[in-house]
């Protein structure tokens, strides 16, 4: 990516993120898992799990080390086929349907331990960042009547990529391979690229392990804004102070069992949930 001059206008403003979508139109219930069972070899990791994720809302997905949250978010996202139970997203079975299907249709995921490609600097990485194909076509038919008249669709996207970058402050790092990076900001590159695909449910997997206060405070708020405007995250999160203040609901696994659910204040009284936790700090 030498050739391509990244330069971005309004830079005065507060980075923010454009999406091209305005707001998610999904039913009231985008993601619902019903008795969801996972095992390899002679571990169950999922042990029929359900539950309801809710329009709009930061849900967070919490349990001890090993309670199979990654592994339900596999199974939610077609990076593990379950062996049983369902997966319902806007209301349809996509039950074993592959990863990259359902990016397309709105479900994405991010690692918990981040998969950028190495190699490539961080703007080729954000550059092969998959487009969700209605939003491109919603993006198209309101080009013409930007800024300074027609601008091609490459041109486009180096802008909102750039714009992207800025915001997970990542842009001073656009030409520096992404296997350079630091865990925080290697988990900042994933996020931005699963942004950039305009998802609709977006899982997200521990993505604030080692990024700074000033810049989680950004997403956390940046999380909001989008949840209001009909975008749902699951937010699988180890920081209960985060679930806390920011999940309107909270769902606890325990031994790949749904151990409980409800509003964050009554799940840290909950003594099962305490009980299970024994040992860590809740
Ligand atoms: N690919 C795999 N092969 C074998 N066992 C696995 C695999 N993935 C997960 N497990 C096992 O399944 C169980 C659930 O793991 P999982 O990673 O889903 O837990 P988790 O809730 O995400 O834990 P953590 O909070 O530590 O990330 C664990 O016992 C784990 O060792
Ligand atoms: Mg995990």
């Amino acid at each position: 990516m030498t050739t391509a001059d990244p330069t971005v206008e309004d830079s005065e403003d507060e980075p923010t993120l454009k999406l091209e979508v305005e707001t998610a139109e999904l039913s009231a219930v985008p993601l619902r898992v019903e008795d969801l069972e996972k095992r390899f070899g002679g571990i169950t990791a999922v042990d029929g799990a359900s539950f309801e994720v809710e329009r709009g809302t930061i849900t967070g997905l919490i349990g001890p080390n090993g309670a199979g949250k990654s592994t339900t978010f596999n199974c939610i996202t077609g990076f593990h086929r379950p062996d049983a139970g369902s997966v319902y997203f806007d209301d349809e079975d996509v039950t074993g349907r592959a990863p990259h299907e359902l990016a397309r249709a709105g479900l994405v995921r991010t690692f918990q331990i981040a998969r950028e490609l190495g190699e490539m600097t961080v703007m080729e990485n954000m550059m092969l960042a998959p487009k969700n194909q209605s939003g491109e076509t919603l993006w198209r038919s309101v080009l013409p009547g930007t800024r300074d008249g027609v601008r091609d669709q490459e041109t486009v996207n180096l802008e909102r990529t750039w714009r992207t970058l800025e915001f997970f402050e990542l842009d001073h790092l656009w030409n520096e391979q992404a296997g350079n990076l630091s865990g925080g900001q290697r988990k900042l590159l994933e996020m931005a690229r699963v942004l950039m695909t305009d998802p609709k449910v977006v899982l997200l997997d521990e993505p604030l392990a080692g990024v700074n206060p000033s810049l989680e405070a950004r997403l956390l708020e940046h999380l909001h804004e989008l949840a209001d405007r009909g975008y749902t995250f699951l937010l699988v999160e180890h920081d209960m102070d985060v679930i806390m203040e920011h999940c309107e609901h909270v769902i606890v696994m325990h031994q790949g069992k749904v151990l409980a659910e409800g509003e964050p204040a009554a799940i840290r009284d909950n003594e099962e949930v305490i009980d299970a936790y024994l040992g860590e700090d809740v």
